[in-house]
């Protein structure tokens, strides 16, 4: 510590960057971190998330798949998981699903079904311990499913993971265009590249709200995922959806390509 006071960096900065390091040592047998982000709750990012994470496996990729929603970690519950990470010893192991490596912190708290009701630093502090001891392996992608928002845990992540950027989910709507202009003027802020866009809940026609983000943003349009029932019912019953409905692996064939 009296050596980095020596080279002016504060104790408590200093852990961080520390602990940054250790992060990125952690991660640092996986080629591409991709975020699926957009700050409007509700427009299908642990969908997307899943179901491109699915696809790429499926494709012979190593694959990963972190949930990084602490609030509602809803990836578990998509995928019919409800065994428990063994807390027993360091570092933590992902469960395998289909050959998929899945990480969520719903799956080392006791009742996944109490609210987690905990302020900023926490979540912070949650999530980097989380990323710190959390141990991937060898994989092609790592697919990060983050909360809504602006603010504290998609903050946390875009400062202490080395993302090869973002997908950005929209919808048609013109208020989820808005959020997602604001998630990707984030991003921009915070240097993480946008991969593109992908509209979903969509008509099949991208819509003039996405088409001005994606000007706004200067990215590009990945593909759209039409709204359909099959989402729910597949995801509902922990299936995934990708697996069991070929109209919508064809969907998520075309986004990957492009990713
Ligand atoms: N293309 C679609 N067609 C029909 N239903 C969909 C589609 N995409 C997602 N859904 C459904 O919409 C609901 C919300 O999706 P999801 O949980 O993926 O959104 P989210 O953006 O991750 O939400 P949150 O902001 O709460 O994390 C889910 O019930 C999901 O099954
Ligand atoms: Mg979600």
């Amino acid at each position: 510590m009296e050596e980095e006071h020596a080279a002016g960096i504060h104790p408590s900065f200093a852990k961080v960057i520390e602990q940054k390091k250790r992060i990125k040592d952690r991660l640092g047998n996986i080629k591409n971190k991709i975020g699926v982000y957009s700050a409007k709750g509700g427009v299908g990012k642990t969908t997307m998330a899943v179901n491109l994470a699915f696809t790429l496996a499926k494709k012979g990729f190593k694959v990963g798949l972190l949930d990084a929603d602490i609030d509602c970690p809803n990836v578990a519950s998509f995928l019919g998981i409800t065994e428990k990470m063994d807390i027993s010893g360091f570092p933590l192991k992902p469960l395998v699903k289909d050959g998929v490596k899945v990480a969520s912190t719903a799956m080392i708290v006791d009742d996944i079904k109490k609210p987690i009701i905990w302020r900023g630093p926490i979540i912070a502090k949650m999530l980097s311990d989380f990323f710190e001891n959390t141990d991937w392996g060898n994989l092609d992608y790592l697919v990060i499913d983050l909360p809504p928002g602006t603010s504290d845990a998609p903050l946390t992540i875009m400062q202490l993971l080395d993302l090869k950027g973002f997908i950005l989910v929209t919808t048609p709507q013109r208020i989820s265009s808005i959020n997602s202009l604001r998630s990707g003027l984030m991003a921009k802020r915070l240097n993480v590249g946008i991969l593109g866009v992908i509209e979903n809940m969509s008509t099949g026609t991208i819509s003039d709200n996405t088409k001005s983000m994606i000007d706004a943003l200067g990215t590009e349009l990945l593909g759209t995922v039409k709204f359909s029932n099959s989402f729910n019912r597949y995801s509902d019953n922990g299936m995934v959806t990708v697996y069991n409905d070929a109209g919508i692996a064809d969907e998520f064939e075309a986004i990957s390509k492009r990713v």
